[in-house]
């Protein structure tokens, strides 16, 4: 088995390695723009430990991660866009340091890249994996959608903001890990349950995501802080704090949301003031906790020795007190 730096490197250079044409430049320079620094690449990370986890060959893992990564790469740039977003990784975002018609094409051709990636799959596992990442494509694209409704809808409940993430962001997780579990030759029993895990830990690691746009440490996150306050998201943290409020705190918190015209800082110092005051971060964290504990437990049920999956267990951990 190999470290899980061992991985990290091997995803590096691989990224590193990728190429594409020079013509014309605004297709593809925010292609190498958006992969060449800073993401922290943890799904890449999953297809090959999933894969090394079953005894698989990892170099055969590496196109699949790296489609994986490509395909990610496509979902922020496109993300950006509709969260209006400025900073990405640290650096100005696509749609910002080109257009956004420019983030939008370049956005559409890395998804047709990482298909041509995901296609260098070898063909005795090739069309199932196809399809579990167009289903989970699909997944993703149902889920932001339903996060874009959100925004303008006043009344999310806890249970349908869970399906939403789960949609956005815990499907890719899974799929990642599922992929590289079938690659390695798991069984499909097995590469159900890593699943599992891969959506309750991504419902985990979005909330954990939430938490950090509004408390994270501006110079680490790399995105701009309280941008999900300023665009009236339907986090976990909004929902319950709409739940907790009293009738003055919800009067505040209604006035914000429904305000056309504010400067963003006031807007989000206000809202975070009242999450301090009804201990938002300690719920969020609460309910992160809970759903990586749902993820350890299909992690516990895959029939491998303790030691395979040690890493992955070890790779959640480090997740929930991340930083960016
Ligand atoms: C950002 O994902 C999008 C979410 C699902 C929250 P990451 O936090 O994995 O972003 P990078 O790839 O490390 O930049
Ligand atoms: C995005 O969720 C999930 C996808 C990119 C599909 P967010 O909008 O919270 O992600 P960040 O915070 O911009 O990375
Ligand atoms: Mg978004
Ligand atoms: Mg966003
Ligand atoms: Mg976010």
């Amino acid at each position: 088995m190999n470290t899980l730096k061992n991985l990290q490197e091997l995803i590096e250079d691989a990224v590193h390695e990728l190429q594409y044409p020079v013509y014309p430049p605004e297709l593809y320079e925010p292609i190498t723009y958006i992969l060449s620094v800073g993401g922290k690449r943890m799904r890449p990370a999953l297809v090959l430990m999933a894969c090394d986890m079953f005894g698989g060959n990892v170099k055969a893992a590496i196109p699949p991660a790296l489609a994986i990564e490509v395909f990610h790469n496509f979902t922020l740039v496109h993300d950006d866009i509709m969260d209006n977003a400025p900073l990405r990784r640290g650096k100005v975002t696509v749609h910002e340091k080109w257009n956004p018609n420019v983030a939008i094409l370049s956005g559409d051709v890395m998804l047709v890249e990482a298909y041509k990636l995901m296609m260098q799959v070898d063909t005795s596992v090739l069309r199932q994996v196809l399809e579990i990442f167009s289903n989970t494509a699909v997944g993703v694209c149902e889920g932001q959608q339903i996060d874009m409704n959100f925004e303008q809808q006043a009344d999310v409940e806890i249970d349908a903001y869970i399906n939403m993430i789960r949609l956005k962001t815990a499907v890719l997780l899974g799929g990642a890990l599922k992929i590289g579990a079938l690659i390695g030759g798991a069984s499909l029993t097995n590469a159900d349950l890593l699943c599992t895990f891969g959506e309750q830990l991504g419902i985990a690691f979005q909330l954990q995501d939430d938490i950090l746009d509004v408390y994270g440490d501006p110079d680490k996150f790399g995105k701009q802080v309280g941008g999900d306050i300023i665009s009236n998201k339907k986090t976990y943290l909004l929902i319950k704090a709409l739940e907790l409020a009293g009738i003055n705190e919800k009067k505040i918190l209604n006035n914000w949301i429904n305000s056309a015209n504010f400067e963003p800082t006031d807007k989000v110092n206000a809202v975070k003031a009242i999450y301090n005051s009804l201990n938002i971060r300690q719920y969020a964290e609460q309910a992160m906790q809970e759903f990586a504990d749902k993820a350890f437990v299909a992690l516990d049920q895959i029939n491998l020795p303790e030691d395979r999956k040690q890493y992955l267990r070890n790779f959640a951990d480090g997740l929930m007190v991340r930083e960016k």
